[in-house]
């Protein structure tokens, strides 16, 4: 679902843009991504969370899917000012994503799956793009913050089909996404990592 006027003032905001940040570091710290991968960030908004990913991770090549066009037209003007890696904007939705299996060393989710109305054919896309291995780095939100009886007035998202922490760990966990102990919840919000399970089973005769 496109985020509506607030939000997108907010999204776009030195606030939301220091978050993002802090939150990159946490990431960084979390994870032994080697450089070079090729990496996703679903829902990118205008642009920050690429650069941050670039920083961090020294990826070879970075992939940023929004829905909303005028998001990646924003996510373009600011790709100016680092060229040392490719970005490939694409306009597509989050729960049918547009790229083969296991193709991404890494997908970033900062705060887009509770924008979904079906999120959980969300969290089975990012695992489907997923390599064997592949970490998966988020920060999500719970109705709590976004839902509560003022943001509900302000904020648009879907209404149905919701989740909180357990569902979204249990959704994690059926999908074959492993999260890394050390992870920040509380009863708005999760930030941290995960890998997903190699497919392979083991054989014995
Ligand atoms: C809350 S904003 C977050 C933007 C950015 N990731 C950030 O942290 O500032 C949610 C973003 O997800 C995008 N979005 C919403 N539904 C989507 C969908 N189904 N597929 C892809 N992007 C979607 C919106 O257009 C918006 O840019």
């Amino acid at each position: 679902m496109i985020v509506n006027w607030p939000e997108r003032i907010w999204v776009n905001s030195p606030v939301r843009r220091y978050v993002q940040q802090q939150e990159g570091r946490f990431f960084r710290r979390m994870s032994t991504l080697a450089p070079g991968g090729k990496c996703l960030e679903i829902g990118c908004g205008c642009g920050v969370g690429a650069k941050i990913i670039n920083q961090a991770f020294a990826p070879a090549a970075i992939h940023a899917l929004d829905l909303d066009v005028d998001m990646l037209y924003a996510a373009k003007k600011k790709k100016n000012g680092w060229n040392n890696v490719p970005l490939h904007l694409l306009a597509g939705d989050a729960q049918e994503l547009p790229y083969p299996d296991r193709c991404f060393d890494a997908v970033f989710n900062y705060g887009i799956i509770h924008h979904l109305e079906n999120w959980q054919k969300g969290v089975a896309e990012i695992v489907r793009v997923l390599k064997d291995g592949g970490v998966f780095f988020f920060e999500e939100i719970y109705p709590p913050l976004y839902a509560n009886p003022l943001f509900r007035r302000i904020l648009q998202h879907p209404r149905e089909n919701r989740f909180h922490g357990p569902e979204y760990r249990a959704a994690l966990a059926e999908s074959g996404l492993r999260l890394l102990d050390g992870y920040k919840e509380s009863r708005f919000a999760i930030l941290g990592v995960a890998v997903k399970e190699s497919e392979e089973c083991e054989v014995r005769m």
